[in-house]
């Protein structure tokens, strides 16, 4: 094994600081046993804080309408290929039902940034999954808003938020989205967020076009500042309809070593090994899990939409029913040695 890499990860793990130099040796050092050193240690940190329990969170993709504009995300306005769906009140409380039987103790409702969807409607959505399942924790990922559109969200029972902020440097963020995005707004809503009290997840897409491993190591600095409960990361992989169809694909190995530096610098954060590192690679969660992740997002939505979900090219899922995806994922998960946790899985920290 190589003695700098060794030295390195033994020194991220004690002190839980990283620097740019550092972080550069770790991703760029090569070598399978390197590797391996750097994932047991994330494991056994992991292992440390959440025994080998696996959170599962039910994902409920509810509208692909979005306002939007990325040049990464196949459900851009722009992509007139989209084939469009909402669900109904109804469907997304069926969902959520079907996810109880399955077990799941959270939901998350993502989708678009869709204008049908008011203030009014999100919360009475909200309301009324907190009445049908009170046990249960109910997770938005719908984008920017306002201050005030997140403390109504709040307050009609949403405890957590996910807003990737996709890169932490203003520049390249305007590389990855339409001027009428910005980098600085996007900080802006997870501190807002942070502040009303949600638990918070950021993250970032590894290998998106123009990053460099100084916007990575900036990208680490915010997080550190910011304090997220969780953290997404995944490779990017290029949708057919976008400005980006031609970007080769993010490294899934970037990502495997990214998750596992996180692990080590944030010991405590929700970490899921995300569906596209799945798509990446077929066993591609089960070795975010061996890298230190701790979070799976299952789909439950319904069959006939899932196909019309798509973020990226060739995502995993789109034909199986919420049980079969989630008999996959359990076997999946025990076939690694780990077990899906029952209880709902909030941040250590976190006293409600
Ligand atoms: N490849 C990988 N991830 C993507 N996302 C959007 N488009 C892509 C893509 N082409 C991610 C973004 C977003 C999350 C919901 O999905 O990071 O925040
Ligand atoms: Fe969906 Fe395996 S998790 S089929």
């Amino acid at each position: 094994m190589d003695k700098e890499f060794k030295l390195i990860i033994d020194d991220v793990n004690g002190t839980k600081q990283i620097s740019k130099d550092q972080l550069k040796y770790v991703l760029e050092c090569e070598g399978e046993d390197n590797e391996e050193y750097l994932f047991e240690a994330a494991r056994a940190v992991a292992e440390q804080i959440y025994r080998r329990d696996i959170y599962l969170r039910g994902l409920v993709e509810f509208t692909n309408y979005c306002k939007n504009d990325c040049y990464y995300c196949g459900i851009r306005h722009g992509n007139v290929n989209a084939k469009r769906y909402r669900l109904t009140e109804e469907e997304i409380l069926g969902c959520c039902d079907m996810g109880e039987t399955l077990g799941f103790k959270t939901f998350v409702l993502q989708g678009g940034e869709d204008p049908y969807f008011t203030d009014d409607r999100i919360c009475q959505i909200v309301q009324k999954i907190k009445e049908r399942h009170p046990s249960c924790a109910v997770t938005l990922s719908i984008g920017e808003k306002s201050y005030e559109s997140y403390k109504r969200f709040y307050d009609a029972g949403a405890t957590r938020y996910l807003l990737r902020h996709e890169t932490a440097d203003n520049e390249h963020y305007s590389l990855l989205h339409p001027a009428a995005m910005s980098g600085e707004n996007r900080k802006r809503c997870l501190y807002n967020l942070k502040e009303i009290g949600f638990q918070v997840g950021c993250g970032i897409m590894v290998g998106t076009p123009y990053q460099t491993i100084d916007h990575i190591y900036e990208d680490i600095v915010f997080m550190q500042e910011l304090k997220p409960q969780m953290i997404g990361i995944g490779p990017f992989i290029a949708h057919k309809d976008t400005p980006f169809c031609d970007e080769p694909n993010g490294s899934v190995n970037w990502t495997l070593r990214l998750l596992s530096v996180l692990r080590l610098l944030f010991p405590k954060v929700l970490l899921p090994a995300t569906t596209a590192l799945g798509t990446a690679d077929v066993m591609g969660r089960e070795k975010g899990i061996l890298a230190g992740a701790n979070v799976l997002m299952p789909n439950l939505s319904p069959v006939n939409v899932r196909g019309k979900y798509l973020l990226y090219d060739g995502k995993i899922c789109t034909g199986e029913e919420a049980a079969e995806c989630n008999v996959c994922l359990r076997n999946r998960i025990e076939r690694i040695g780990y077990h899906v946790a029952d209880s709902r899985g909030d941040h250590p920290d976190f006293v409600k």
